[in-house]
């Protein structure tokens, strides 16, 4: 059975049992207290919390999904059999329809009538002081002759919040294989920012199940690298490098390569953009390993183009959108590549240094320890991210003194923004440069992205609304912009839509953005926008995004559009007569 067979199956089995099926949400979240997407139930969180209505949103109480994810916190653990970065999972939701009795009878359907999967044994919750064990699963795997139930408690067995807080509760698990492999969580409580709980009004079901782990048990084979959804990855990397010997460290690194470069097509196919904050940083670091074990396993240097073609070959059918935005992707990995494989040989000669240096005069010989401060040097000097250092030292048996790293990261970001400050001759707290304004140099970053999305904006409302569109305002603060502009009426949904995909369009196309002096006359000569109340100088900057768009303005802007991030309409409204305000937002990256 092909992975894509075991996802459209769960898909059918869900819909007649009455699941409205929902596309998977973006890896970056809309949910702001979480970086990325990690989980099926994200998307649906104010459903689970009575925020938001099931039956309006979706037509049913109750839904499926297919759900692209992608978490840091098995990381390192990556390159063993079952662990990843990015996967997918299945899942099946209820708000408020059914609880235990039907999402166990349907998961144990599909597991054994489906697929003709047999169970190892379940897990149920143990119980504790604050929420009591979970008879009443135990109860039911029971009588559906499933007897060896496990009893775990929280570590193993309660589920949540993604975030600060949302809803969480118990669960109960399915092994396969020895492997877990289906999450059923029954979301009985709210978990409050101080870890406290309190019971939901209307209980919920959320669950995950792994399809890697889930398509290594369907196809019968050892490990998720050797299911479909893997192994031509692997075998592309090894006729790619076809002087190695695979021996235990290379096959985890040829596991590590296929992991991590999935997860960097779909980051970058969902809009992040490398850089070193956020899910930019995420990004970074995967691609910055991935750079490092490519050089290991001495691949070629187009092997991503190679490995890119097989895993849009693997995911075509679920996601068509990778194949179109293969330059893109294309173009992002290998802008990091040549930023950072120069610095990787000489950083590499560094970091033996450093390492030789914590052998030859260890604090405590029993723990040698690369400094922060020398991690910092390459991570400022080199572009090493701290896991990577982490890795490498650990790779020779050596610590990295991690917190006084981020002691030097934070003392350096207090040098590097009074140092701008004085470069724009700032005022107080606030950073300033040309428009723009900001209380960090962090921010200052956020509302350039945001500068240049007014731009791509404005000319695409001029695109589909027509000519008559003329800017009337702007305001922008590191969450958002607000854009004012003369127009008759309110947009329709179509045309919000059609606005913004027209801006990511041009973001995806990662325009360059120049920056010319002239006339103002002659700006306005070569069709450049400007805002028409303001008054002008003889001598103007005129920015250009491309061919797409041109305008009369001060700066600053990003150097292309694709460093602006996932364009989003927030807020479309009334300013006044004749004039309407979005407010839009970009996410995450720098
Ligand atoms: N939300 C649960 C999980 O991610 C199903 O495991």
């Amino acid at each position: 059975m092909t992975s894509q067979q075991i996802r459209q199956k769960f898909l059918e089995f869900f819909e007649k049992r009455g699941h409205a099926i929902v596309p998977s949400s973006s890896l970056l979240p809309d949910d702001k207290s979480v970086l990325l997407t990690t989980a099926g139930m994200q998307q649906f969180k104010p459903h689970f919390i009575g925020q938001a209505d099931p039956v309006h949103d979706f037509g049913s109480r109750n839904t499926a999904s297919i759900q692209k994810c992608f978490r840091t916190s098995d990381i390192d653990e990556v390159g063993d059999e079952s662990h990843l970065t990015f996967f997918e999972m299945l899942g099946n939701f209820s708000f408020g329809g059914y609880f235990k009795k039907e999402a166990i009878e349907y998961a144990r359907e599909f597991i054994v009538k489906e697929l003709g999967l047999k169970i190892d044994y379940v897990s149920v919750f143990e119980g504790d002081s604050e929420v009591p064990a979970d008879i009443e699963s135990e109860r039911i795997w029971k009588s559906l002759g499933v007897h060896d139930v496990r009893k775990f408690g929280r570590e193993d067995n309660f589920w949540g919040p993604t975030g600060n807080e949302g809803p969480c509760g118990p669960t109960t698990e399915i092994y396969i294989n020895g492997v877990e492999v289906w999450n059923l969580v029954f979301n009985e409580y709210y978990c409050l920012p101080d870890k406290s709980l309190k019971k939901l009004e209307r209980p919920g079901v959320d669950t995950g199940m792994g399809l890697e782990r889930l398509a290594a048990a369907a196809q019968g084979m050892p490990t998720i690298f050797e299911t479909d959804l893997f192994a031509p990855i692997k075998d592309a990397l090894k006729v790619l490098s076809p002087g190695k010997d695979l021996g235990e460290r290379e096959i985890r690194h040829v596991r590590i390569i296929a992991d991590h470069i999935k997860g960097a097509i779909f980051l970058i196919s969902d809009g992040v953009v490398p850089s070193n904050v956020e899910a930019g940083y995420v990004l970074r670091r995967v691609l910055r390993k991935l750079i490092r074990y490519a050089k290991l396993l001495e691949l070629p240097g187009d092997w991503f183009t190679v490995i890119f073609t097989e895993v849009a070959e693997i995911y075509g059918a679920a996601y068509p959108k990778l194949e179109n935005y293969r330059n893109e992707i294309l173009t992002a990995i290998k802008n990091e590549e040549e930023k950072f494989a120069k610095a990787l040989e000489k950083g590499t000669k560094e970091f033996e240094k450093l390492a030789e240096k914590a052998k030859a005069a260890p604090r405590d010989p029993e723990h040698l320890e690369i400094s922060g401060a020398d991690a910092f040097a390459l991570f400022e000097t080199y572009g090493f991210p701290l896991e990577l250092t982490g890795e490498m030292a650990a790779e020779k048996g050596i610590a990295v003194d991690e917190e006084s790293f981020r002691r030097e990261f934070k003392k350096h970001q207090e040098i590097s923004r009074a140092g701008t400050e004085k470069k724009f001759g700032g005022h107080g707290l606030s950073v300033e440069a040309g428009e723009l304004r900001a209380a960090t140099p962090e921010e200052l970053l956020k509302v350039t992205r945001l500068h240049t999305a007014t731009h791509l904006l404005h000319q695409a409302l001029r695109e589909i609304l027509g000519s008559h569109v003329k800017q009337m305002g702007s305001d922008i603060t590191p969450e958002r912009l607000r854009f004012d502009f003369a127009h008759p009426q309110k947009m329709t949904d179509e045309e919000k839509k059609r606005v913004e995909d027209l801006v990511n369009e041009k973001i995806k196309e990662d325009l360059p953005v120049l920056m010319e002096e002239m006339n103002f006359e002659e700006a306005i000569k070569q069709g450049a926008l400007a805002f028409f109340k303001e008054k002008y100088p003889e001598r103007v900057k005129v920015y250009s995004a491309g061919n797409f768009s041109k305008e009369v303005c001060g700066g600053p802007h990003v150097s292309r559009t694709g460093e602006i991030g996932k364009f989003r309409i927030a807020k479309e409204e009334s300013s006044s007569a004749g004039v309407r305000r979005i407010k839009a937002m970009v996410e995450t990256i720098v």
